[in-house]
């Protein structure tokens, strides 16, 4: 596999540009000599920089993803971070959680897989897949479900791109500042030192990133006995 050891001269192409993260995603790649980013986001906005190219793209609508792929053949990093929050449940009428799986599963799916020749036809190049500290912990309910289940298949990712020379990153965080997160009270990350972990994590060869000290000690904390993950279970 060809190590990625640089973002200079790369084409990134960032799902869910406009939010908070992604935003983060797109600069910090130009910062790091990033030739050319797709901001890609169900309605586009405009960017100063003409590096950075706005394009539609829907993860849930397939002829949106198919459309993007056609245009977007020069990319060498794929960073899927579009993702929702919806509430939802697992119990009970599932209506909302399949919406989000749709967003936050399915989706980075499509895209994964839309992109995968165009990864290899550039020769290899990277995948970043935005997960969370939930991916871990149950707490989030549906939403748990969608990152533990993105962090399944991100493993699973990782080994079958590894053939084509593919590298897959997982990069799992907590409570960060965006938009997602405007109603909770609670410490939060900078989005921007995520990304800078996220990008650090990737041109190292990590093929995961835990970005905070709450991811760091949930994911220790899987080898331990359910109760101390889940006191309220008393
Ligand atoms: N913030 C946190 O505390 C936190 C913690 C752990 C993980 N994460 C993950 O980090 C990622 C980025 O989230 P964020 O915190 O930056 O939140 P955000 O500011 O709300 O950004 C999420 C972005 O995803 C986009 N999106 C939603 N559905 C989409 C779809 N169907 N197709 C394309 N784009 C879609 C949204 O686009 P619109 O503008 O069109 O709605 C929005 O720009 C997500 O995967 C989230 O689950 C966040």
């Amino acid at each position: 596999m060809t190590e990625l050891t640089t973002l200079d001269g790369a084409v990134v192409l960032v799902t869910g540009a406009n939010g908070g993260l992604g935003r983060e995603f797109v600069h910090q790649a130009l910062d790091r000599g990033a030739a050319k980013v797709y901001a890609t986001a169900r309605t586009p906005q405009s960017w100063t920089d003409a590096r950075i190219v706005p394009l539609a793209l829907d993860v849930t609508d397939a002829t949106s993803v198919a459309e993007a792929a056609g245009v977007a053949i020069d990319v060498t990093v794929l960073v899927n971070n579009a993702g929702a929050f919806n509430g939802s449940s697992v119990t009970g009428d599932l209506v909302a959680a399949k919406a989000l799986f749709d967003t936050n599963f399915w989706g980075q799916l499509e895209v994964t897989n839309a992109f995968t020749p165009i990864l290899a036809a550039n020769g290899g190049g990277a995948v970043v897949n935005v997960l969370s500290v939930l991916s871990w912990l149950a707490i989030g309910d549906a939403y748990s479900a969608t990152k533990a289940a993105l962090w399944s298949a991100t493993n699973t990712q990782r080994l079958a791109l590894a053939g084509q020379g593919t590298h897959v990153l997982g990069l799992h965080l907590g409570y960060t500042d965006t938009p997602m997160t405007k109603d909770v009270e609670a410490e939060k990350n900078d989005p921007a030192d995520v990304v800078r972990a996220a990008y650090d994590g990737l041109l190292t060869g990590e093929l995961e990133v835990l970005a905070d000290d709450v991811s760091r000690r949930v994911k220790a904390g899987l080898a331990a006995p359910l109760r101390a993950l889940y006191p309220q279970l008393g």
